[in-house]
């Protein structure tokens, strides 16, 4: 995930530019680029790190005139964090500059045809395919937003782009594919940005481009095209309402919600680029680059290490690769034989800071197994010390209570899973055809429900807000929902919370129900249902209040059911998993908890 801003007015664009990209800020900073039209060709500065390490650079340079520049904060997904690598990309004659927040899938197909032609590459770039693919198309389509739709034609996957000619100095181009891109109107000036607090001091007025169009601007018009035919289109603008605070959270409440609504487009980024040219099969070369093991250690802390959990049924079932999962802290000082032949160990990570999952990270290296990073930041130190990495792709999460994340990281564990069992031939294409149409149909399923499941978990907060004590009961592949769900409430609303394998309910902690201490059983219609519900009955046997998180068409005798659509197991996880998110949502604000920053935590576990 990057920032892009563009800005075409009657002011010094670069400062202005500079000041959107601060805002922009929370979506990478890796590194950071600005271009703008100078006396002759493109002027370009990038720096890798933060946007300070690029304001140094422009202050130690003379002041930048031109009323119209472009910009881009990245989060590396194609080429490390370094400075060859920061946007914008120029073609090699530097006629044309491009920054671009996406993944261009194929581009290593368009990159070979480029290299065929004499195309030197000086990243890694999809971004520098693209550019150099529209100064390609240039030589029979000289007319710029004629080559540009010919080359976006020709490139698969998600896009936010903003393209800057030498030959038109006060225009911008922009264009969007699957990523957001928002036109800025202003008076004497307009904008284009990824996100609308890039340029909310200067306008408030807005148009939203759709998939598959292109935005011409200068100070004083805009034009909208259709990509696949250049035919125009006419929009009316929109007033925006939001403060700037709000702004920054896109109008929700708390990064939170912010982040439990972005999970479609996790589920979208993430497929984006690991799947094969049909889309119906996995492709992650990152795999390829280790032998299939014979058995696996997954090794994480906290949300992540409930991701492992769940992660391990489908390498169990699908692939079937024997797996032990272990929190962090203890794999590392277990005195246990990790060098086992063809044995690998993967460490999942959101921030790939996490101190525990480093240490035992390098206990694996030291033990001589192959180690797989499951990370989401790019350069971190998991990220780079793993043998192989997996970046999950959620994007930059910012509320401490982990959301996004682990849904990216669920995905990429079945894409994983998958991908083995198809080597090891112990799942058939059609099988795993049918769990990646499943995936593919996730993204629009969760938009259509989230609102509503919000509403559900409003109801239920407010009814259960006195409740001191929660369980949260789940089998087979629900149970590391319990425990997510138990973890969830208990960091964001301080409520006590316990997440249990619901089998083990009788060998002791039933004797804790009363009809003050809830159960919330994770209870899909999948194998496993009749068992829970028998569970589900215990607890009612002994007045235990329950809220059940099932699906439609089932019978059971529940205080509160709440029912999601029916997916079939196991990936029905990834549409439970955000009703458990919005419930702890709903409860701490609701008791007035500090939802983002809760008491005691940190983002980032660094120390031991
Ligand atoms: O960055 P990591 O995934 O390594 O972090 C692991 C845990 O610290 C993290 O998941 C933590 O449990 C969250 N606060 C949960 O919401």
């Amino acid at each position: 995930m990057c920032g892009i801003i563009g800005y075409a007015g009657h002011r010094p664009a670069v400062p202005v530019v500079m000041e959107g990209l601060e805002r922009l800020e929370y979506r990478g900073y890796d590194s950071a680029g600005v271009a703008w039209p100078a006396a002759c060709g493109i002027g370009v500065a990038r720096a890798r790190g933060k946007l300070s390490a690029l304001a140094e650079k422009l202050a130690a340079m003379p002041p930048v005139l031109a009323t119209c520049a472009m910009g881009h904060t990245r989060w590396a997904t194609h080429g490390e964090p370094a400075e060859r690598n920061a946007h914008p990309h120029l073609c090699p004659d530097r006629s044309v500059a491009i920054v671009h927040n996406g993944i261009i899938e194929n581009y290593q197909e368009l990159r070979q045809d480029l290299l065929a032609r004499g195309y030197a590459f000086q990243s890694e770039t999809d971004t520098e395919v693209l550019v150099n693919l529209i100064a390609e198309r240039r030589k029979t389509e000289p007319d710029i937003l004629r080559a540009l739709a010919v080359a976006l034609r020709e490139a698969r996957g998600a896009y936010a782009i903003c393209l800057l000619c030498e030959e038109e100095p006060g225009v911008l181009y922009a264009a969007r594919q699957q990523a957001p891109l928002i036109c800025g109107i202003g008076v004497g000036e307009n904008f284009v940005a990824s996100d609308i607090p890039a340029f909310l001091p200067w306008t408030r007025k807005v148009v939203f481009l759709e998939d598959g169009e292109i935005i011409r601007i200068n100070a004083t018009s805009r034009e909208i095209f259709r990509i696949s035919d250049l035919s125009p289109v006419g929009r009316e603008p929109a007033s925006i309402q939001w403060d700037m605070q709000a702004a920054r959270k896109d109008g929700y409440r708390h990064f939170m919600l912010k982040e439990i609504f972005e999970q479609p487009r996790v589920i979208n980024d993430g497929l984006a680029g690991r799947l094969n040219a049909a889309h119906d099969l996995p492709a992650l070369p990152e795999l390829d680059a280790l032998p299939i093991p014979s058995r696996l250690d997954i090794v994480a802390c906290g949300t992540s290490w409930h991701a492992g959990l769940w992660g391990r049924h489908l390498l169990e079932n699908w692939a079937q690769i024997p797996v032990s999962v272990d929190i962090a802290s203890e794999f590392r000082y277990r005195e246990r034989l990790l060098l086992e032949k063809d044995g690998a160990a993967i460490f999942i990570s959101q921030s790939g800071e996490t101190a525990d999952t480093l240490a035992a990270l390098r206990r694996g290296h030291d033990a001589g197994i192959p180690t797989l990073g499951l990370c989401n930041v790019v350069g971190s130190s998991i990220a780079r010390e793993a043998r192989s990495v997996i970046f999950t792709q959620a994007g930059p999460e910012i509320s401490v209570a982990s959301t996004k994340a682990m849904t990216s990281q669920m995905l990429a564990l079945a894409l994983m899973a998958i991908s083995w069992a198809l080597r090891k031939g112990c799942m058939e294409q059609r099988e795993a055809r049918e769990q990646i149409a499943i995936l593919r149909d996730l993204p629009s399923l969760l938009d259509d429900i989230l609102p509503e499941m919000r509403v559900r978990a409003q109801e239920l907060a407010v009814k259960y807000a006195t409740c001191k004590n929660f369980f949260y009961l789940g089998r087979g592949f629900s149970w590391p929902l319990a425990l997510e769900g138990a973890l969830k409430l208990k960091e964001l609303s301080y409520i006590h919370a316990e997440g249990y394998a619901a089998g083990e309910m009788k060998h002791g902690p039933i004797a804790l129900i009363d009809p003050a201490f809830p159960t919330f059983a994770i209870a899909p219609d999948d194998a496993l249902f009749a068992k829970l519900k028998s569970n589900i009955m215990e607890v009612r046997a002994r007045n235990g209040k329950v809220i059940a998180l099932t699906n439609p068409g089932v019978e059971l005798d529940a205080d509160d059911l709440w029912i999601v659509p029916k997916i079939p197991a196991p990936l029905s996880a990834l549409a439970a998993l955000p009703a458990l998110q919005l419930f702890s949502y709903q409860m701490a604000d609701y008791l007035g908890k500090d939802v983002d920053q809760p008491r005691n935590l940190a983002k980032s576990v660094t120390v031991e």
